[in-house]
């Protein structure tokens, strides 16, 4: 995601930044800027590596700053979108991670009282909106400014002809490093172990004055809060996993935040009509590769269930193959990457035979977002691991908003029922936190699987799909071999192969399914397969029927892909963690595939 670095001291701040900024390169980013204050507010950006943003900067000097890479979110990859920004008189500059909600109506707002804006982020009315409050006195007017925004932030802002910084933040990370006459403020500790192991993390809510001799934390109360400094003991390398042993771990626990922000930017546009403001298809053809297809499976039932309306899932790579239908369906184009290559072709396709497409993706300017006709932005932040994890997750919250969309513009859904289900989503990042809670739990049900050969998945229904990605995470970084099967189908030819060395991992939800998983189950159990169960918390019924059981927090049926999914997530992480796996690469296979 965007990363942050501040600083105030004695040094040439530009020096401290682009070297702390670099720190951040692993994060992912598409443009870079830097802010450096002398008697007026310097400021330098472009588009793409930092590297091309340096290789422009002009020489300047002075010992305050602030340096931002930008991961796009709102607006796309571009110099004039880039961080940081200036207010119209220039007296304060502004970098800024997370997402500003009502940043739409307050810059009407500003706009109307003759502010000028210079790009299409959310983040430039920030600092328009402390400019309006500013009569001298940057903390005062940053203080008043966040009372209203609604949204999530991370921010750090300097000001003409002062050697104070200061920041605030609510949702998004920061954290200060203390030195000796000079202080620093970043959005990640990486960026300040070359200088400082003494941090002081800041809390949501909190809002902080740092200079170069005093650092002081006011909680959101305007209460000063004393906060003991910590040292540092990881490595650089450690820290940009922060503390995680691999990135896929890292990204499986940021999957609240990622449910989190993907609905932040797009629940309201279910009622308001902001994406398919137009329903004009009576069918849905739902298009990708990989993990990325599993969750069109999973979109598949969603949007039968909720829109009422046919709906098929294909894999990109077979869509060229297929004939134009008589009525143009509605094209979802599903890719985390926006850049795989079997999922642009079917995108081009998808156009040559006259339909509407519209795109999923975590990529903001990726290559998929030019060739459609409309986009929806997954908010999961950058995924380093090549095993897609939290990207998975944020595409399966797209397609609930998107069927709640289709259901209710298409009036198979009441209001009453969509708004119940608002409320049943904004509970997801909880779900998923206690998931993951139960972590070492998940990592001493490895005992069934790691020394195993083959591995079955097994589910029916929605979490048919659910258990074909649980064997594909598996496969792809443990190297055991992994199908996953829609329960019903075992007993018309794999069941030949079960016997006491094939373990079965099998989710069992209580819906119209709940009984014949059992049935399945006991057919395994006949052959003396060995069973893990996944089920919902207090089913004491699956102790009866599996050899172990693992429990995923109660939810309604529609929503269990999600614990679901986290919780394969992290069986195969764990699984291939005991094999000694090489998990964030895995051999042969790569993060975007650019080939057909
Ligand atoms: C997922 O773990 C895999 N790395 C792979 O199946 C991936 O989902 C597939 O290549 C599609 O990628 P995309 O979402 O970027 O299009």
């Amino acid at each position: 995601m965007c990363g942050i670095v501040g600083y105030t001291g004695t040094r040439q701040a530009v020096d401290v930044l682009l070297d702390s900024l670099k720190k951040l390169e692993y994060r992912g980013y598409d443009s870079a800027g830097v802010a450096i204050v002398d008697q007026s507010i310097q400021l330098h950006k472009d588009k793409g590596v930092i590297a091309n943003m340096e290789s422009t900067l002009p020489r300047f000097t002075g010992g305050v700053g602030v340096a931002h890479t930008r991961w796009a979110t709102c607006g796309r990859p571009s110099k004039e979108n880039a961080h940081p920004f200036i207010d119209c008189s220039g007296n304060l500059a502004l970098v800024h991670n997370g997402i500003i909600e009502n940043y739409m109506e307050l810059k009407r707002q500003l706009i109307a009282e003759g502010h000028k804006f210079t790009s299409d982020t959310d983040t430039e009315i920030l600092v328009h909106l402390i400019e309006r409050h500013y009569t001298g006195d940057a903390l005062e007017a940053l203080n008043q400014a966040l009372k209203e925004v609604k949204g999530t932030y991370a921010l750090v802002l300097v000001q003409k002809g002062s050697d104070h910084i200061y920041a605030a933040r609510r949702e998004n990370p920061l954290v200060i490093g203390l030195g000796v006459g000079e202080n620093f403020i970043a959005s990640d500790v990486t960026a300040l172990l070359d200088y400082t192991n003494k941090v002081i993390y800041v809390m949501d809510g909190e809002v902080v004055d740092l200079s170069p001799s005093k650092v002081t934390i006011y909680d959101s109360n305007g209460s000063v809060v004393n906060r003991k400094p910590e040292v540092i003991t990881w490595s650089a390398e450690d820290a940009q996993k922060g503390g995680f042993e691999h990135f896929m771990l890292k990204e499986i626990f940021e999957v609240p935040s990622a449910i989190h922000n993907t609905l932040l930017g797009n629940l309201d546009g279910v009622e308001d009509g902001t994406f398919l403001t137009n329903v004009d298809f009576n069918s849905v053809k739902i298009v990708a590769c990989g993990t990325s297809h599993h969750a069109a499976m999973v979109g598949r039932y969603l949007i039968e269930r909720l829109a009422k309306l046919p709906v098929s899932a294909e894999l990109a790579s077979e869509y060229r193959y297929g004939e134009k239908a008589k009525e143009c369906p509605l094209v979802i184009l599903i890719t985390q990457s926006g850049e795989t290559a079997d999922t642009l072709a079917a995108a081009r396709e998808a156009k040559r035979r006259g339909c509407r497409t519209l795109a999923i993706t975590n990529v903001v300017g990726s290559t998929i977002t030019r060739e459609v006709d409309e986009v929806f932005y997954t908010r999961a932040g950058p995924e380093i691991g090549v095993a897609a994890t939290k990207t998975f997750i944020a595409q399966l919250i797209a397609l609930y908003l998107i069927a709640m969309r289709l259901g209710y513009a298409k009036k198979s859904m009441s209001h009453d029922s969509l708004r119940t289900m608002r409320n049943e989503m904004m509970s997801l990042p909880q779900v998923v936190r206690r998931v993951l809670d139960n972590a070492d739990q998940v990592e001493q049900a490895t005992d069934m699987l790691v020394s195993a050969r083959d591995v079955f998945f097994l589910g029916r229904n929605i979490n048919y799909p659910v258990m074909l990605e649980g064997a594909l995470k598996l496969k792809e970084i443990s190297y055991i071999h992994a199908e996953g099967y829609a329960a019903g189908e075992m007993k018309h030819g794999p069941l030949a192969l079960i016997d006491a060395s094939t373990p079965i991992v099998a989710t069992v939800v209580r819906d119209q399914t709940y009984e014949k998983m059992l049935s399945n189950i006991s057919e395994v159990q006949a052959r003396e397969g060995l069973v893990l169960a996944i089920g919902g918390e207090g089913d004491a019924e699956l102790e009866q029927v599996a050899h172990k059981v693992l429990y995923v927090p109660g939810v309604p049926a529609l929503y269990s892909p999600v614990p679901i999914s986290v919780l394969l997530q992290l069986l195969a992480y764990y699984t291939a963690k005991r094999k000694g796996c090489s998990i964030d690469k895995p051999k042969n296979l790569a993060k975007s595939v650019t080939v057909d």
